[in-house]
C-alpha cells in the first residue's frame, strides 16, 4: 500500500504521525512510504532521516493522495479536498466533532479515530489518549515549576530552610498519575482528587494523598464506578461535598494541576473563582482541561477552572493560570515517537500480512475506531 504522511497544519501542532523508526518498519512490511517535505521538522526529524529509513519525500498533494494517510489531527477542509475517495485516514480525528467527521465522510474517506479505541489490554499499545496524556501530565508539572517563583523540594541551606511546594492534582487518569509521579520526583507534597475511588491506591503508591469524599447514596456509588474506565458525571450532591474538600486543599496549595475530563462532555468545573481568590499570590494553576470547559465566552475559555483561557497564560487574583491546550506538542519528539508506535500497532489490525486493506468489524478495536466509510459517518 502507498502510505502518505502529510505535515500537520493546525496552529501549534508540532507532532508527526510517523517517525523514521516506524517508517522503516512500514517499508520492511512492503509498503511505499511517502512523507511530505518538512513533516517532521517541528519534532526534530529531518527529511534526510525519513529518506534513510526508506521513505520518499513528496509534496502535500502527493502525501494526501496516498491510499493510507497517517495524521496526528483531523484533516482541514483544504486537506480533505486532497484525499482520494476510499482513502484510509488514521489519526486523532476527534470522534466527538460531528462537523469534522462529516467533512471526512464527504471526502469519501475511511476514517479511523484512534481516540475511540476501547480501554482494553489488547488496545493498550495503540492507546493514543494514554500515550499523549502521559506526556501532558509531565509537561504540566514542568510548566508549573517554571512559572512558580519558589522551589518544589524542601531545601535546607545555609541561608535557611525552604518549604516543599504543595501540589493538588484534580483528576487522576493517565495525565494526573504522571503529574503526581513527576511532582513527587521534584520533591513536592501531593494531594489528589478523582470521582473514581479506584484511583486511591494508585495515588498512594506514587506517594500522594487521596482527598477522600464519601459516597453516600446508591446513585453516587454507581456513578463513581464510571463506564469503560472513564468517569461519568457525578450527582450534584457528591460534587458539592467534593468542592468543600477540594477548596480546603486549593487554598493551601502552591500548584494546582487539573486534568478532569468526561468524554464527550464539557470538563467539570472544579476550581471556582472563589477558590482562585483564596490561593496565595504567586500560586500556579495548570489547567489541562482548558478550552474544554463549559461554554463560557463561546467556548474559548474555561476548563476545570472557568478563569482559564485556552492557549494563554493569564494572571488572575494574583494566581498564574496556564491554559495550554496541546501540552504533548510541547514535547514534540517523544510525543511523536509514542504516537507513531500507536499508529503502527493499529495498522497491523487493518493491513494484514497478505496485503490489501481489511476492515474486520468483528474486531472490537477496528469497529470502535471506524468513524466514516462509504460517504457516511458510521460512529453511533
Ligand atoms: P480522562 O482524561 O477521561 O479523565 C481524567 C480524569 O478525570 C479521570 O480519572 C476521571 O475520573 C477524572 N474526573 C472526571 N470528572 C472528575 C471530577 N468531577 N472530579 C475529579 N476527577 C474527575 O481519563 P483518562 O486519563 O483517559 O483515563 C481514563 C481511565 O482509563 C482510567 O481509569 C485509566 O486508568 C483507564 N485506562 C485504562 C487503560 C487500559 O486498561 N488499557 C489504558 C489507559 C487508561
Amino acid at each position: 500500500m502507498k502510505i502518505g504522511i502529510p505535515a500537520e497544519t493546525l496552529a501549534g501542532e508540532t507532532r508527526v504521525a510517523v517517525t523514521p523508526e516506524t517508517a522503516k518498519k512500514l517499508v520492511a512490511q512492503g509498503h511505499v512510504v511517502i512523507v511530505q517535505s518538512g513533516a517532521g521538522v517541528s519534532a526534530s526529524v529531518t527529511d534526510a532521516a525519513y529518506e534513510a529509513a526508506g521513505a520518499r519525500i513528496v509534496d502535500a498533494a502527493e502525501a494526501f493522495g496516498a491510499e493510507i494517510v497517517l495524521k496526528v489531527r483531523a484533516p482541514s477542509d483544504a486537506e480533505a479536498a486532497l484525499l482520494k475517495p476510499g482513502a484510509v485516514v488514521v489519526g486523532m480525528l476527534n470522534p466527538f466533532d460531528a462537523a469534522g467527521l462529516q467533512r471526512l465522510a464527504a471526502a469519501g474517506a475511511v476514517g479511523f479515530a484512534l481516540e475511540a479505541a476501547p480501554r482494553t489490554t489488547r488496545a493498550q499499545s495503540m492507546d493514543v489518549l494514554s500515550s499523549q496524556a502521559n506526556i501532558a501530565g509531565y509537561k504540566a508539572v514542568m510548566i508549573a515549576a517554571d512559572q512558580y517563583q519558589r522551589f518544589f523540594p524542601m531545601l535546607m541551606t545555609a541561608a535557611g530552610t525552604v518549604k516543599a511546594a504543595r501540589v493538588v492534582i484534580l483528576g487522576v487518569g493517565v495525565a494526573g498519575l504522571q503529574a503526581i509521579a513527576t511532582a513527587k520526583r521534584l520533591g513536592a507534597v501531593i494531594e489528589a482528587s478523582d470521582v473514581r475511588p479506584s484511583v486511591k491506591e494508585q495515588i498512594e503508591s506514587l506517594g500522594g494523598k487521596f482527598i477522600e469524599v464519601s459516597y453516600d447514596t446508591p446513585e453516587e456509588k454507581e456513578a463513581a464506578v464510571g463506564v469503560g474506565g472513564y468517569a461519568k458525571p457525578m450527582p450534584a450532591s457528591w460534587l458539592a461535598r467534593q468542592q468543600v474538600e477540594v477548596a480546603k486543599r486549593v487554598a493551601l496549595a502552591d500548584i494546582v494541576i487539573s486534568t478532569a475530563l468526561i468524554p464527550g462532555r464539557a470538563a467539570p468545573t472544579l476550581i471556582t473563582e472563589e477558590m482562585v481568590k483564596s490561593m496565595k499570590p504567586g500560586s500556579v494553576i495548570v489547567d489541562i482541561a482548558a478550552g474544554k470547559g463549559a461554554d463560557v465566552n463561546g467556548g474559548l475559555t474555561g476548563g476545570n477552572c472557568p478563569l482559564s483561557e485556552a492557549d494563554k497564560t493569564v494572571v488572575k487574583h494574583g494566581v498564574t493560570i496556564v491554559g495550554e491546550t496541546n501540552l504533548p506538542a510541547r514535547v514534540a519528539a517523544d510525543a511523536s515517537a509514542l504516537y507513531a508506535r500507536n499508529v503502527l500497532d493499529f495498522l497491523k489490525l487493518v493491513l494484514p500480512k497478505e496485503g490489501g486493506l481489511k476492515i474486520d468489524l468483528e474486531d472490537d478495536i477496528v469497529a470502535a475506531c471506524l468513524v466514516t466509510r462509504d460517504g457516511q459517518v458510521t460512529r453511533k
